[in-house]
């Protein structure tokens, strides 16, 4: 039995190297599903409660996309508005009814340690799809697997390797949980670009010093960074106290070809969690990217799908089941 039958997936504080190993292993195996050249149905009958308290689109997309693609069922809310949660109902009530409508649960919320406190009230397993400013493990693990994947393309390993991230480190989620994630291997250098007022947490700059880790900080893109990966980020306006403080931050820190150019290496990989928000005012990472070869977007969104299906069959103990139930493909699909 794998070791994450029956757990939540909330931090990425409960992970080791050995099980991402493994979860990685079962995303590969994925691929022909997620590419429907094959369709299984190891989870007919099973239920994901794919509850979403804050705007998402690729997360919730992907969490419900990776539930149907194992032969699950999708119940989804969308919004505290639309929710028993405005009408004032704990989160653990909340918990204790949905876990009973379902085999697995996702979960957005906009508060820190939201998640958590939701999974004490359920029944089945929960899987954090964002707290707050907090954390976003699906989102580290899906970057963590993207990055493996783009080192090897260049013939390198996380082992020994540079990062730049860049723009708002204080309220983006995916950046805490990604370098704590990366935390786990061997001499990780990390370099973190922003104003000094959204720079990274110091409880997670802890965590990279006592892992032994090298990290330099700054807030100006002068120079050459000889970063293996470049992790842009979105100003998390919604996470600010007003529009107005949010706006000061806005479009500091772009990349575009030229900027790509002058300050990376031509190997440099382009990452970022999205969406990128491409008002002209912002436009943190320009669409005039979009045609160079080391932009892993859209790798990583796919890479999102083949993750989860990954974490779903893992945590409902499936994932040994998935080619047992396999099926043909008859319906047209578009060649690459
Ligand atoms: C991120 C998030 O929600 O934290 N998006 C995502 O899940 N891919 C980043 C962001 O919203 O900027």
């Amino acid at each position: 039995m794998n070791s994450l039958v029956g757990q939540h997936v909330l931090s990425v504080d409960q992970f080791d190297r050995d099980t991402i190993k493994e979860i990685f292993t079962v995303a590969d195996q994925m691929r022909p599903y997620a590419k429907r050249e094959k369709r299984t149905s190891v989870l007919n009958g099973a239920i994901l409660g794919n509850l979403f308290f804050e705007p998402s689109t690729r997360t919730r997309v992907s969490f419900g996309t990776a539930f149907n693609l194992l032969g699950g069922f999708v119940r989804e809310t969308t919004g505290i508005g639309s929710s028993a949660l405005a009408k004032g109902e704990s989160l653990f009530d909340t918990a204790r009814v949905l876990s009973g409508y379902s085999d697995i649960v996702a979960m957005r919320h906009p508060d820190s340690g939201s998640v958590a406190e939701f999974a004490v009230g359920s029944r089945v397993p929960v899987i954090n799809g964002g707290d707050g400013a907090n954390e976003h493990p699906t989102q580290a693990l899906l970057d963590l697997y993207t990055i493996e994947k783009e080192l090897a393309y260049h013939g390198g390993s996380l082992d020994g390797m540079h990062i730049a991230m860049i723009g708002d480190l204080k309220y983006g989620r995916t950046v805490h949980s990604l370098s704590k994630l990366l935390t786990l291997f061997k001499n990780i250098r990390f370099t973190l670009i922003s104003p000094t007022e959204l720079g990274m947490p110091t409880k997670v700059l802890d965590v990279i010093e006592n892992a032994g880790h090298k990290f330099h900080i700054t807030d100006s893109m002068e120079g050459q960074f000889d970063a293996d990966i470049c992790y842009q980020t979105r100003i998390q306006e919604e996470r600010f106290p007003s529009k107005e403080e949010a706006n000061k931050y806005r479009g500091k820190f772009r990349l575009n070809q030229d900027i790509y150019t002058r300050h990376f290496q031509s190997k440099t990989v382009i990452m970022h969690p999205l969406p990128r928000d491409s008002r002209a005012d912002a436009n943190e990472l320009d669409n005039d990217l979009n045609m160079n070869p080391n932009l892993a977007i859209f790798r990583q969104t796919d890479n999102g799908v083949l993750v989860r299906m990954a974490l779903f069959a893992m945590t409902l103990g499936v994932e040994h089941l998935v080619a047992k139930y396999e099926h043909n493909v008859p319906w047209y699909k578009p060649t690459e």
